[in-house]
């Protein structure tokens, strides 16, 4: 399996690629790949001329008391699933190398990050944000594939590239779950058999959840109470219905939108969601301001 470390020489290849009309797929993971991140590299080998798998434990998404040292990591098992998906590099920089000791500049995507995880982890998505940032600018991806699964983080990229105009299509991805139902996360290696059948109560509930709008159910308060009810033996962070854009809380389902809940299981937190779509949302007709001075014809 080819592996490129260093910036200089992945944007170099990049760039080959591009100069021979290779459109360049690109799934960023931080590693020990299971079958959600493989779901990603599976899309990218279908769709793109190239694909990058870039394994990287990035340290400014973690903080202090947070396990950045014990974060699973199997880099030799994780190249021969990308060498047998068909991926064609991987791109592996050294956090050194990604933030030098005078490193100063990052990337915050105003209110999605707020929210949330945002909440419990208020370094978090800046650090996402950033290393995306980063490995956008020298992977120089056609597309990029994301979880979601971890759907906060999905809209919080989408956000930024449409911001800063990163010319990258973002594609989301299904949740990939076990046969019971539990969603599929590195940090599941931690749960014990005990902690693990807790942990079912989430994914059950959000399933339960989703037959409810299915059926028609569009009051946010009649899908929120059953989950809380379901879930009231766990130590909840939060459990939200949300505009899937926005993340801002919402009364009545329209359009598209996210339950998402949180959970500490024993020592691991645990995130879940489930998106739906209502349809079109009403739009919100500006109303004329009376101070405005600006007609269509002084434009
Ligand atoms: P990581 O947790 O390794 O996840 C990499 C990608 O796999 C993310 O887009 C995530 O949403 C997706 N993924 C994880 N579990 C999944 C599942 N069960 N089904 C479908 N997709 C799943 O997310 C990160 O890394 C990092 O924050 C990163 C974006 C790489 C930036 O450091």
């Amino acid at each position: 399996m080819k592996v490129i470390r260093d910036a200089e020489e992945m944007r170099r290849w990049s760039r080959g690629q591009l100069a021979a009309r290779r459109s360049i797929g690109l799934v960023p993971t931080m590693g020990a790949l299971h079958a959600g991140h493989t779901s990603l590299v599976d899309a990218s080998v279908a769709a793109d001329d190239v694909t990058v798998v870039s394994i990287f434990v990035n340290p400014a998404q973690f903080a202090p008391h947070e396990d950045y040292e014990t974060y699973p990591r199997d880099f030799d098992e994780d190249c021969a699933k990308v060498e047998t998906l068909g991926g064609t590099l991987i791109y592996a920089p050294t956090a050194e190398s990604m933030y030098s000791k005078d490193y100063a500049t990052y990337v915050e995507v105003e209110r999605l990050q707020e929210g949330l995880c945002g909440g419990a982890r208020p370094h978090f998505f800046r650090g996402v944000a950033t290393v995306v940032a980063k490995l956008f600018n020298t992977v120089l991806p056609d597309r990029a594939y994301f979880g979601e699964k971890d759907g906060q983080q999905a809209a919080i990229i989408r956000r930024m590239v449409r911001d800063l105009e990163f010319g990258v299509e973002i594609v989301t991805m299904p949740t990939v779950r076990e046969a019971d139902g539990l969603a599929m996360s590195s940090r599941n290696a931690y749960l014990s058999p005990g902690e693990r059948e807790r942990a079912l109560s989430i994914s059950r509930a959000l399933l339960e959840a989703r037959e409810t709008l299915e059926a028609g159910e569009r009051k946010a308060e009649r899908i929120l109470a059953p989950v809380r009810k379901a879930l009231s033996s766990l130590e909840i962070d939060y459990i939200a219905l949300v505009d899937a854009d926005e993340l801002t809380p919402v009364d009545r389902i329209e359009g598209r939108v996210m339950l998402a809940i949180a959970a500490q299981i024993g020592k691991t937190r645990l995130i879940d969601n489930i998106q739906f779509d209502a349809g079109r949302k009403k739009e919100s007709v500006p109303k004329p301001s009376k101070t405005s001075r600006v007609g269509p014809t002084e434009r």
